[in-house]
């Protein structure tokens, strides 16, 4: 059985999702909650699915490193196979990065390459877009530019403001995220990508 963690900062809606996916006949399981904030609202509702969750609050420690140092070994300790970055809103540094090179997935509210970083569903109709949505890409050292591995997308309607458009966008991250991650580990699992060695 494939160990997924999943890493969150917020309300954690798409970690629902996950976790949510993460039954029956499915290759995975969730193995841990991680937030690097102690009041996320996604920590009660790992807590009420009886999945493993913690903090590691990045203000506790001195520098990036030593942050990142913590995240790595609470996510080995944990078994992790996988990680998935669920609105996790700390950009992490190519030494960690690389630790989990082909093995750490996000998901992104923006059609990628468009709109890397924060605000996309403002930039999106500034710019006049009719088409709007979201992608799931592996983690590189760059921001939100590691290879996508599946896109959703949603039309930008009259009237659509930032925070309408971001609504529609995320039920289709709910959509995609699990999808793609089924995909992604049944296609690692058939090569032992994933296996422990
Ligand atoms: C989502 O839009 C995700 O794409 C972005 O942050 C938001 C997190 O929402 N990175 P949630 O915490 O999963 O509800």
């Amino acid at each position: 059985m494939i160990k997924v963690a999943i890493l969150i900062s917020g309300g954690g809606s798409n970690m629902i999702s996950l976790l949510d996916s993460m039954v029956r006949d499915h290759p995975a399981r969730a193995c841990l909650v991680l937030s690097n904030r102690p009041n996320a609202g996604g920590l009660p509702k790992a807590a009420a699915r009886g999945v493993d969750f913690c903090v590691v609050d990045h203000t506790d420690y001195t520098d990036r490193s030593a942050f990142e140092n913590a995240l790595h070994e609470r996510l080995i300790a944990a078994g992790a196979d996988i990680v998935c970055l669920a609105g996790f809103m700390r950009v992490l540094g190519p030494d960690f990065v690389r630790k989990w090179d082909g093995r750490m997935l996000n998901i992104h509210p923006s059609l990628l390459p468009k709109y890397k970083g924060l605000n996309t569903h403002a930039r999106s109709i500034a710019a006049g877009d009719t088409e709007h949505g979201c992608s799931v890409h592996l983690v590189t050292a760059e921001l939100d530019d590691g290879p996508i591995l599946g896109q959703a997308s949603v039309a930008v309607q009259n009237g659509d403001t930032p925070d309408i458009l971001a609504a529609r966008v995320l039920e289709q991250e709910h959509r995609l995220y699990p999808q793609v991650l089924r995909q992604f580990i049944e296609r690692g699992t058939a090569d032992t990508t994933f296996q422990h060695g």
